[in-house]
């Protein structure tokens, strides 16, 4: 079962610029999360942050009862073994083959003879899809394959957390759904913990256990699915049905004169720039058949039972329907039946204690979000390789 990350209080500003403040959530064990966010925002700082690249100004980021932003750099350097990381583009040697780019955390971090070398990495290769390709250089594939080789490579020392940085960016809608059941295909596989950060909607949608969203240096919410895909905070509607009309403006957050002027085009018939109204819970990703159950899916519905009747209406109802009818007989649920402030449902969950995911309302504070479209590629490619060089050339 992969680890569990428990981040408190996490802030992070660059000079007098504050990226982010007083981020908590807790990444399950084994489950998948994704955190949202319009570009810009310091999901890239996040992920960063949560490796010891960055250094947060305040706050903790406990893995495995290390705490990654006051340790030790030995201890670091330790802890980060149980990191998986797709940075953006696949982070790859553009110099060295598929191979040889795959094997490279073995050699330089095991003393895995090259015979055991090729069997991992033989094996990694065939689960990201990329079986034949090893010999290609980076620059010979598609996007959609590098993404694939960064994720066989960020898979080889068997990581216990997966982190991927935006793994849908510069791919088309059909590659995206691919690499998106991939994902899910390795969680039912190895059982880590995985967090994507992405604007993808789609992804979000689909893909996680818990989704989050950070907006105006706030983690506006964070919790299971159903919370924030039947949300009516207006930042969240919004981003999920890619809208116009709401507080997101082009490069910052709108003044309310905007919001109302805008409000009435709209009202008066022109088109709000959504192409889609998809609101409710839609169904979750499933492994492709012939795989494993996914445990982290199994652990999260005792996990969410616990917790029911803490959440909205709207997610309650999502949750229970997207439950088998033996799965809502086990925890004593029925559709349109929820479950009142201070009742529990179901006994079947009784025995568990696992730790909650923290579901954080963020006051939104009246600042501009953080401004800064795109991002910078990672380019590793200079001079001798070393590991240490790689890191920290993300
Ligand atoms: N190393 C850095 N030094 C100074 N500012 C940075 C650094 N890295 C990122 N930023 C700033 O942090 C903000 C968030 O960036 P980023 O995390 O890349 O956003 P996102 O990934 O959500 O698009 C941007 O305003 C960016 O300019
Ligand atoms: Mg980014």
């Amino acid at each position: 079962m992969g680890a569990e990350v428990v981040i408190e209080g996490l802030s992070k500003s660059f000079g007098s610029q504050p990226i982010w403040r007083d981020v908590s959530l807790s990444l399950p064990p084994g489950e998948v999360s994704v955190m949202l966010g319009p570009s810009g925002t310091g999901k890239s700082v996040f992920l960063k942050s949560m490796i010891g690249l960055l250094k947060p100004d305040t706050g903790t980021c406990v893995v495995n009862g290390t705490d990654i932003v006051r340790c030790s750099e030995h201890k670091l350097y330790e802890t980060r073994k149980l990191f998986g990381v797709l940075f953006q583009d696949g982070a790859l040697f553009g110099s060295m083959n598929l191979y040889d780019n795959v094997a490279f955390p073995l050699r330089e971090h095991t003393k895995k003879s090259e015979a055991e070398i090729k069997r991992i990495v033989m094996e990694k290769l065939a689960m990201t899809g990329l079986s034949g390709a090893e010999d290609k250089l980076p620059g010979e594939i598609s996007g959609g394959m590098r993404k694939r080789a960064g994720l066989a490579r960020a898979l080889v020392l068997d990581p216990e957390i997966i982190l991927c940085d935006e793994p849908d960016s510069g791919l088309d809608p059909v590659r995206t759904a691919y690499l998106s059941q991939l994902l899910i295909d390795l969680n039912a596989q190895i059982d880590a913990t995985i967090l994507i950060v992405t604007h993808n909607i789609n992804v979000a949608r689909t893909v996680p256990d818990n989704l989050g969203m950070l907006f105006r240096k706030e983690l506006v919410m964070f919790g299971p699915r159903e919370v924030l895909l039947t949300s009516d905070e207006p930042v969240v509607e919004q981003f999920l049905n890619g809208r116009r009309l709401g507080p997101i403006g082009m490069s910052e957050e709108k003044d309310s004169a905007t919001m109302a002027a805008e409000q009435a085009n709209v009202e008066a018939g022109h088109h709000d720039g959504g192409t889609e109204d998809v609101r409710g819970v839609v169904p979750q990703i499933q492994p492709t058949p012939g795989l494993p159950e996914r445990q982290g899916e199994r652990r999260r519905k005792d996990r969410v039972m616990q917790i029911l009747h803490t959440l909205s209406p709207e997610a309650q109802e999502g949750i229970i329907e997207s439950l088998s009818p033996e799965e809502q007989q086990h925890y004593g649920v029925r559709p349109h039946q929820l479950v009142g402030a201070g009742q529990h449902a179901g006994g079947g969950a009784a025995g568990s204690t696992m730790p909650l995911p923290s579901e954080h309302h963020g006051e939104l504070p009246a600042e501009d979000v953080a401004n800064r479209p795109g991002d910078r590629a990672a380019e590793s490619d200079s001079g001798r390789h070393t590991d240490a060089q790689w890191w920290s050339n993300q």
